[in-house]
């Protein structure tokens, strides 16, 4: 899942999105934590990086599996759920719930529980999984109208993934990374966009504050030990997105009472459940029937959600994605989704 900037190089100023990292968020990931030495910010231990990799295997067979079943004209409510089972069959849990996002929409897109909609045009697949918190998030796009410019589009995006993860590592610049998704993205005659980026990562944190830019932003943060998502987007459009209509997703900003019982119950799974990951009113649905989705508008009026919105291309034009999540250490840089 990819991270909207407002402005800057950094999320910060955006309420209640992702990169925020209000004291509700530390305050739970740091309980979710076990890890001491990545709580102190003093690298990743052995055992979190053993987390990370079977995360990082369980997306990868499920990245497999999705693209196997991803069809034209197939329901994207089926799909999604079908890849999100197989992600609990095979040990994990999603990360957030699978994004389908078609054509000009570039993200932050779930079916309903009872969406009528079907796979079409250029689709992108974004799949998380998490281990114990420990996040994989990976993304793939396909063309199911067989066009030549959305082939091309997912080529481009893929080889600017390529490109970044050959670069990536421990104190390499995070502006050098967007300037290679930039220059392969453009070489081929198409922009990447701007206003999406990559994101660092830590446990039960999905945008844990730094964005690694799909441009040159000019800024010389350097990555450090840490672990990081890179996913370039290209379009034919603008090279920006805008936010479309409300998405269904949603995470859970701040944890207290809410006065009716049932809203209160169904917090409470949330928050056992997700922490501060992104879910959605489909998966409320499955677990409490549309008595659920009542609760879920009570606790979202009770402004303990961010309620993520779609995020479309500003132009209306075409994108693609590829992610895929990566760990840096000082001494070595280990593709997690392999
Ligand atoms: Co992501």
């Amino acid at each position: 899942m990819t991270e909207k900037n407002y402005g800057g190089s950094t999320s910060h100023g955006f309420k209640g999105g992702a990169g925020v990292n209000s004291s509700f968020k530390k305050e739970l990931v740091k309980k979710s934590k076990e890890s001491k030495e990545e709580e102190s910010g003093e690298g990743i231990d052995a055992k979190s990086i053993k987390m990370y990799k079977k995360a990082g295997e369980i997306a990868f067979k499920s990245v497999d599996f999705a693209r196997e079943i991803v069809k034209k004209g197939v329901l994207l409510r089926e799909i999604a759920e079908k890849i999100e089972e197989k992600i609990i069959q095979l040990g994990g849990k999603p990360a957030f719930p699978v994004n389908l996002s078609i054509n000009e929409i570039a993200a932050h897109s779930t079916p309903s529980f009872d969406d009528s909609s079907v796979a079409h045009g250029l689709i992108k697949v974004d799949i998380g999984v998490h281990v114990d918190g420990h996040v994989a998030d990976t993304a793939f796009s396909v063309d199911l109208e067989n066009y030549e410019e959305n082939r091309k589009l997912i080529k481009v995006a893929e080889m600017a993934l390529k490109k970044a993860s050959e670069k990536a590592g421990y104190d390499v610049a995070l502006n050098e990374i967007g300037g290679i998704i930039e220059a392969e993205i453009k070489l081929h005659g198409f922009s990447p966009i701007q206003n999406l980026s990559g994101h660092s990562i830590e446990i039960y944190n999905l945008h844990s504050g730094v964005n690694v830019p799909n441009y040159d932003n000019g800024s010389n943060i350097k990555m450090e030990e840490g672990v990081y998502a890179i996913e370039p987007f290209s379009t034919n459009g603008l090279g920006a997105v805008r936010d479309g209509k409300l998405s269904g997703i949603y995470h859970l900003e701040e944890y207290k009472n809410v006065r009716d019982s049932f809203a209160r119950d169904v917090l409470t799974f949330i928050y056992e459940e997700y922490k501060t990951l992104p879910f959605c009113s489909r998966w409320i649905h499955k677990k409490f029937g549309s008595r659920g989705l009542l609760a879920l508008r009570q606790i979202e009026q009770a402004g303990l959600l961010h309620h993520y919105a779609q995020l479309v291309e500003k132009g209306n034009g075409k994108v693609a994605q590829a992610e895929n999540t990566f760990i840096i250490t000082a001494k070595e840089k280990i593709v997690v989704v392999a």
